[in-house]
Order: structure tokens, then sequence, then C-alpha cells
């Protein structure tokens, strides 16, 4: 199904597709004024694929999420889309190139209706391309249909993350990054937002998404970044994550891992 993907995003993403990453970061440093957050950040994620961030708090995880989406600027490094350095563009270039994020407070405006947090979302696309837009979206998340007159600040933390990922996606995303995917929801809501999310990712959507349990990570995405301390000190298969202990007593206890990639 062509879910939510223009025509000519289609054909661009088609035309460019002869091996190269869709993402490619190449050792990218960044600091919160005089404090360093990010030291040589590099992964490549291909087009198609579902891929877990994982780490510690104060890792650097919603960081190197704010310099994909071209909220901040990275002082080193380089940030490619497609092949195509787009380091230092801003969120409205990202977005032009299909890199759509949501955000870790999820992004939505509590004291408008759903419906009116879906057509601000999609504000810059004509009406109809929206209406057509969210009939299928209605298919991902039917909670949504039923409840387009409520004030999204009274949703329950699961319906708010499927209206911020719903959100993004009116937007036609080629790279869906998503932060905190299910942090603080009960299994069940996970499962159905896990479940919508491949929905998106078997439909062509690629997600990189953060997520806090590693048991999760691994039940969804074939493969994980693994952050530390402003670092990746593992990349590959989340089966493998499960394998190595010390990782998850880093996510847990925030403890110091120090291993190699
Ligand atoms: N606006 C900011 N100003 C100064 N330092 C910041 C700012 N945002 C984040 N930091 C610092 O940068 C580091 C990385 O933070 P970041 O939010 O990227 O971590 P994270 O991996 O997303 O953590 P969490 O799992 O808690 O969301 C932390 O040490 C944090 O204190
Ligand atoms: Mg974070």
């Amino acid at each position: 199904m062509p879910l939510l993907r223009s025509r000519s995003r289609q054909r661009a993403s088609t035309a460019s597709s002869s091996g190269s990453a869709l993402l490619s970061i190449e050792g990218l440093e960044f600091s919160y004024g005089a404090v360093p957050a990010l030291f040589g950040v590099s992964a490549s994620i291909s087009r198609g694929e579902m891929v877990a961030l994982v780490g510690p708090n104060g890792a650097g995880k919603s960081t190197l999420m704010s310099l994909l989406a071209g909220i901040n600027k990275p002082t080193g490094g380089r940030i490619l889309v497609n092949g195509d350095d787009v380091t230092g563009r801003g969120p409205a270039h990202l977005l032009g190139r299909g890199v759509v994020l949501v955000p870790e407070n999820k992004g939505i405006f509590p004291d408008m209706t759903v419906a009116e947090n879906l057509e601000m979302a999609g504000y810059t696309l004509q009406r109809a391309e929206v209406a057509d837009r969210t009939a299928v979206l209605f298919d991902v998340f039917p909670r949504l249909r039923e409840r387009l007159k409520q004030r999204a600040g009274t949703m329950s933390g699961g319906e708010k993350q499927m209206l911020s990922i719903a959100r993004a996606v009116l937007l036609s995303p080629q790279l869906l990054l998503i932060d905190e995917l299910t942090l603080g929801l009960a299994p069940i809501v996970v499962d159905d937002l896990l479940g919508s999310i491949k929905e998106l990712n078997s439909a062509g959507t690629t997600v990189l998404m953060v997520e806090q349990s590693l048991n999760v990570a691994a039940s969804v995405c074939e493969r994980a970044l693994f952050m530390e301390k402003g670092k990746i000190v593992f990349e590959g298969p989340t089966a493998h994550l499960l394998e190595r202990p010390e990782l998850a007593k880093a996510v847990l206890f925030g403890g110091h891992v120090g291993g190699e990639v």
C-alpha cells in the first residue's frame, strides 16, 4: 500500500535508491554552549529499515534526533540524506527531504481538538490532500477517528502518542524519527503502537526510534544503535544487544558500558 507517500517523493526515492543509504551521519559533534553532548557519532540507515536508538538517560539520543531534524546544528561532522549533504540545514529543508521528527514532548497542542491538531500539522498541504491522508491515517490509528472532537490534552498518554505520530505521518515522511515512543505507556498500549509503527514501516517509511526498553526494541527492530555519553558504543542486530547484559544494566542504572562498536 503506497501509504501517505506523495507521488513526487516516491519518484525521488526510487530514482536515488541505487544502493546509497537513506541517512548517513559522519562524525557528528555537538555542544550545548560549552558543554559537549555528542563526540563523533557515525551511523547509517538504509531505506526501509526500522532501527532502535537506545541508551541511558543523558546519553545524547534526543540531541542526535534534534540534529537529524535540523533543530540543532552540528558543530562538526556531516549529515547526508539520500547522499546529499544537508549539514546545517534547518527543519523546513529536512522536512522537504522527508525527514520528520516526533519529538520527546509529543509536540501536540493540548487545548486544540484532535481534528485541529491534524489540520495544524498539515497547514502547508492542500485541504483535499490533508483529507486524503487523514483518511488513510485512520486505518492505522482508528482511535483517532473516534476522538476527533476531543481536546488533545484530555487524551490518554497512548492516544497522545498516536496523535503526535499521526501529525508526523501526515507530512509523508521518508524517514520518521520518533523520540521516546513507548515511555510511560501500559504494555497493551505499547503493543498497539508498535503494531502501527510496523505497519507504517511495511508501507515504506524508514523509522529510527528512541526506545528505553531493550526488549521492546528487539521485538520490532532488527538493528539497534546504543549510545552512551555522547558516543555510539554498539551498532548491530538487536538480538546481539540482548546478549550484552552490561548494556541493559547501563540503561537501567545509567552505568558506564565503555565498550567499543
Ligand atoms: N538544552 C540543553 N542545554 C544544555 N544541556 C543539555 C540540553 N539538552 C540536553 N542537554 C545535555 O546533553 C546531554 C544529552 O542529553 P539528551 O537529552 O540528548 O539525552 P537523552 O539520551 O535523550 O536522555 P533521556 O533518555 O533522558 O531522554 C545531557 O547531559 C543533557 O543534560
Ligand atoms: Mg531524550
